[in-house]
C-alpha cells in the first residue's frame, strides 16, 4: 500500500501547503502549520455527502420556489431566542464561541433543557465531560426532568447514529474541537482538518434532517475561534460569549446571522444556579453609578435592536512623565485619541499633557460612533472637575470638525433614557423630535457642535 500523502494546513486560516513550513504563507503566523492526511479528491464527489438536502439538482425559477419560512422554534429561554433573532431556525447551524470557563456549556445545557421541556427530545453530545459531570451540573441548574439525552461521545458518526435513534428536535455538540470524524481518522481531534471535516459532516446532517445544530467552539486568547476561521463561513449563525471573569454578567452577541439581525445581544448573569437573563441591562450597567461625580456620563448606546444605557467614566490627571498615557477599556483606543484631538482643536480644551483613562462600567464593550459625545463629555467633565448635570443622558457622533452628527434610532435611545428616569437627553440637533421617538418626560436638548454640547452638559 502506498503511504498516505499529507498536506500542511494552517490552524488559524486554513491555508494549505505541500511542504512543512514554520510560517503560514497566507496569514503569516508562526508555528500554525499542522500536518494532515490529504484527502483524495475522489472522496468528495460533486453533490456527495455534503449536498444540500433542499437542492433539487437543477436550477429553479425564483418565483416558483416556495418560501420555506418554517416557524422558528422558541426555546422558551427568551434572552437566548432574542440573540438568535427570535428563535431557533429549523436546520440551522449555530456556532457558540467563547473562552474556556465563560459559560458556554452552562448556557447550552439550560437552553437544551428548555427546548426539551417545550418542544421535545434534545440530544446533548459532549466530548468534554462525562454524563455524570453534566448531570451534576444540571442538578445545580435545577433542570428538572425534561426529555434531554446526554451522550459522552467524540465520534461524529456515532453522534449522528444516536440522533437517528433519539430523533431530537435540537442537537448540541460540545465542543467541535473534541470531536472527530472517522473519515479523517489518523488525525487527532482539534486539528484543523478534523475540526473542518467534523463540522462539515455535522452541518450536512443538520441540513439534510432539518435538525438545528449547536456547535460549541473554543476561542483562543487573541479572540479568534481556534480551528479554521472557515468554520465561521459555513455555519448560519455565529454567537460570541463575552464577559469578564471578574463580573458576574455575561453577554452573548450574534456576530453573524443568516436569519436575523447581527450584533443582537443577550445579557445574562452567572449565578450559583446557572445563567439568568437580565431583562433590563441598562439597570444593571447603571446600578453602581455614583451620580454627580466629575468624569461620569451616561451614554445611550444601541446593541443590535436594543438600547442600553451605560456609564462612561473618564479620569484626566496631569501626567507625571514626559508622554501622556491614554487607556480606554470598553471603547476603541484610536477613537479616544481622535476625540481628544477634536476636544483640543475645536473646543479649546488643553488635554495634550494629561493622562486620560477611560472606562465603560461593567465590562461592556461599545463600538458605535454614537458613543463619541459621551466620551467627549466625560473627558471634559473630568478635566474641569465639574460633574455633568444630573438626570442627563447623552448620545451623538462627533466629527473631525467638532460637529455633532445624527445617529440611527434616536427615538429608541430617548425612550430608554426616559424609562430609566432620565429627564434630559443631550443629543444631535438633527435627531431632535425624531419620528417614532416621543421621549415623554425626557427633554430633548439638540446640539450641533461639541462646544454647544459641553455647555449643555457641564454646569
Ligand atoms: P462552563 O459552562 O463550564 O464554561 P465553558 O463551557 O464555556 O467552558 O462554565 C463554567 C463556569 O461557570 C465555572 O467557572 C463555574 C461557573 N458556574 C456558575 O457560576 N454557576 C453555575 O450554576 C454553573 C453551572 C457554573
Ligand atoms: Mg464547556
Amino acid at each position: 500500500m502506498k503511504p498516505a500523502r499529507t498536506v500542511f494546513v494552517c490552524r488559524e486560516c486554513g491555508a494549505h501547503a505541500s511542504k512543512e513550513m514554520g510560517r503560514c504563507p497566507n496569514c503569516d503566523r508562526w508555528g500554525t502549520m499542522e500536518e494532515e492526511p490529504d484527502r483524495p479528491a475522489s472522496d468528495d464527489p460533486g453533490a456527495g455527502p455534503y449536498g444540500l438536502a433542499s437542492g433539487s439538482g437543477a436550477a429553479r425559477l425564483y418565483a416558483e420556489i416556495e418560501a420555506n419560512d418554517a416557524a422558528r422554534l422558541t426555546s422558551g429561554f427568551d434572552e437566548f431566542d432574542r440573540v438568535l433573532g427570535g428563535g431557533v431556525v429549523p436546520g440551522s447551524a449555530v456556532l457558540l464561541g467563547g473562552e474556556p470557563g465563560i459559560g458556554k456549556s452552562t448556557l447550552l445545557l439550560q437552553a437544551a433543557a428548555s427546548v426539551a421541556r417545550t418542544l421535545g427530545p434534545v440530544l446533548y453530545a459532549s466530548g468534554e465531560e462525562s454524563e455524570h459531570q453534566i448531570k451534576l451540573r444540571g442538578d445545580r441548574l435545577g433542570l428538572g426532568d425534561p426529555p434531554l439525552y446526554l451522550f459522552a461521545e467524540t465520534c461524529v458518526e456515532r453522534i449522528l447514529e444516536e440522533a437517528d435513534r433519539v430523533q431530537p428536535v435540537v442537537l448540541v455538540v460540545d465542543s467541535i474541537q473534541t470531536v472527530y470524524t472517522r473519515k479523517l481518522l489518523p488525525s487527532a481531534p482539534g486539528g484543523v482538518g478534523q475540526v473542518r471535516e467534523a463540522a462539515a459532516h455535522l452541518l450536512a446532517a443538520a441540513k439534510r434532517r432539518t435538525l438545528p445544530t449547536f456547535l460549541v467552539g473554543h476561542v483562543t486568547k487573541d479572540g479568534s475561534l481556534a480551528g479554521p476561521k472557515a468554520l465561521e463561513h459555513v455555519v448560519d449563525t455565529v454567537l460570541y460569549f463575552e464577559g469578564e471573569r471578574h463580573h458576574s454578567h455575561r453577554i452573548v452577541r450574534a456576530v453573524k446571522n443568516r436569519f436575523g439581525a447581527v450584533s443582537e445581544l443577550g445579557v445574562f448573569e452567572m449565578t450559583e444556579s446557572g445563567l439568568r437573563a437580565v431583562p433590563s441591562p441598562s439597570t444593571l450597567f447603571l446600578s453602581e453609578r455614583a451620580s454627580s461625580v466629575p468624569g461620569s456620563v451616561v451614554l445611550c448606546s444601541m446593541e443590535g435592536s436594543r438600547p442600553i444605557l451605560v456609564e462612561v467614566q473618564a479620569l484626566v490627571s496631569s501626567g507625571a512623565y514626559g508622554t501622556a498615557r491614554r487607556t480606554a477599556s470598553g471603547l476603541d483606543h484610536n477613537r479616544l485619541a481622535l476625540l481628544l484631538a477634536v476636544l483640543e482643536k475645536r473646543a479649546g480644551l488643553d488635554v495634550s499633557g494629561e493622562d486620560v483613562f477611560l472606562n465603560l462600567a461593567g465590562g461592556l464593550v461599545v463600538n458605535e460612533p454614537a458613543a463619541d459625545l459621551g466620551v467627549v463629555a466625560a473627558v471634559a467633565s473630568s478635566l474641569r472637575n465639574r460633574a455633568v448635570r444630573p438626570g442627563t443622558a447623552v448620545f451623538g457622533e462627533v466629527g473631525l470638525a467638532g460637529e455633532v452628527r445624527g445617529t440611527a434610532r434616536a427615538g429608541l435611545r430617548i425612550r430608554e433614557a426616559a424609562q430609566l428616569g432620565f429627564t434630559r437627553c443631550v443629543m444631535p440637533a438633527s435627531n431632535c423630535a425624531a419620528p417614532g421617538g416621543g421621549g415623554g418626560a425626557c427633554e430633548q436638548v439638540g446640539v450641533s457642535t461639541v462646544e454647544e454640547a459641553l455647555e449643555a452638559l457641564i454646569e
